[in-house]
């Protein structure tokens, strides 16, 4: 196998993010300005690099936002004034509540209150609903959103195809397997959800012809968990001892990248593959927010 077989997140990203910067310029030519709004609980350290990242996206194509930062002690009460407050806000055209929240509020409950119509998250009930009816109105979560844009722009043919999805988190792996299995171009796949419970997970991903792993596991997938010419898609995002970094850790994905990447027919980069994309996708739903609102 070439060893030119990555999947260039950052590159895809890019070039989405050029799109998009198109459409909001066709917005504010309306006087429309696209406006995000960023809440933040606590001082959790990769959420902070996440909503930084999201910020500078926005800058970059032409949208506004506003960061909310709440203290860790903030009540579920108080969270659910200010997304109130948000919610009816004419000027914000999505709302973003940076996952994970401490322990004491609802994430469920928080996530149902952001109205769907500024759900650019794809978190709230009617936008889940939406996307296992096929329903193409809502918005989709953004990871998986931008790993199916990632297959269609990469000229990898989902129809038929066996796909392995690990992990049935509700931010990742059950979307995922919701918008593969969807009857229509670009999805169609047969798809296995594997989880903790699943028995001989390494028998599943030796038939797959894409694998998609999301289970949040330091190198999980080994190299002789792929069929030879697979598709490998990294979500992981995992912080690991490393004695030789000066921080004492360093971040791996949930695939052995190095021993598998010789094996495979395309392979997500990790960094630089899978999480440029989500951010994108958040950029892409936030216009189209922006656009349903000014009709
Ligand atoms: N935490 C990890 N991924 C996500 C995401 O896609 N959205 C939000 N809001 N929080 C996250």
């Amino acid at each position: 196998m070439p060893l030119d077989n990555l999947i260039d997140g950052r590159a895809i990203a890019a070039r989405v993010q050029q799109e998009l910067a198109g459409r909001v310029a066709g917005l504010k030519q309306r006087g429309i300005t696209p406006g995000l709004a960023f809440v933040r609980v606590g001082e959790d350290p990769a959420s902070k690099v996440y909503v930084g990242r999201k910020e500078k996206c926005c800058a970059e194509v032409g949208m506004v936002s506003e960061t909310h930062v709440l203290p860790a002690a903030t009540t579920e009460t108080e969270l659910l004034v200010l997304l109130a407050k948000l919610n009816a806000a004419s000027h914000l055209h999505g709302i973003l509540v940076q996952a994970p929240l401490p322990k004491h509020i609802r994430e469920s409950v928080i996530f149902s209150f952001v109205s769907p119509a500024k759900d650019v998250d794809g978190f709230n009930p009617v936008n889940v609903g939406k996307l296992m009816l096929g329903d193409d109105s809502g918005f989709r979560p953004c990871t998986p959103a931008g790993i199916m844009e990632l297959l269609a722009r990469s000229q990898v043919n989902t129809s038929g195809a066996e796909v392995v999805v690990l992990g049935r988190g509700n931010i990742v792996g059950k979307p995922m397997a919701a918008m593969l299995c969807q009857k229509g171009a670009g999805a169609n796949a047969t798809v296995t959800l594997c989880h903790s419970a699943t028995r001989d997970i390494a028998a599943h991903c030796r038939r797959a012809d894409i694998l998609i792993a999301a289970l949040g596991v330091p190198e999980f997938v080994k190299a002789d968990f792929v069929k030879p010419g697979a598709v490998v898609i990294d979500v992981g995002v995992n912080r690991v001892p490393d004695a030789t970094s000066k921080t004492g850790t360093k971040l791996v994905g949930d695939v052995a990248f190095a021993a598998v990447q010789p094996l495979v027919r395309l392979i997500t980069p990790n960094p630089g593959g899978v999480g440029p994309m989500t951010i994108a996708m958040l950029m892409q739903n936030t216009v189209r927010a922006a656009e349903m609102a000014g009709k």
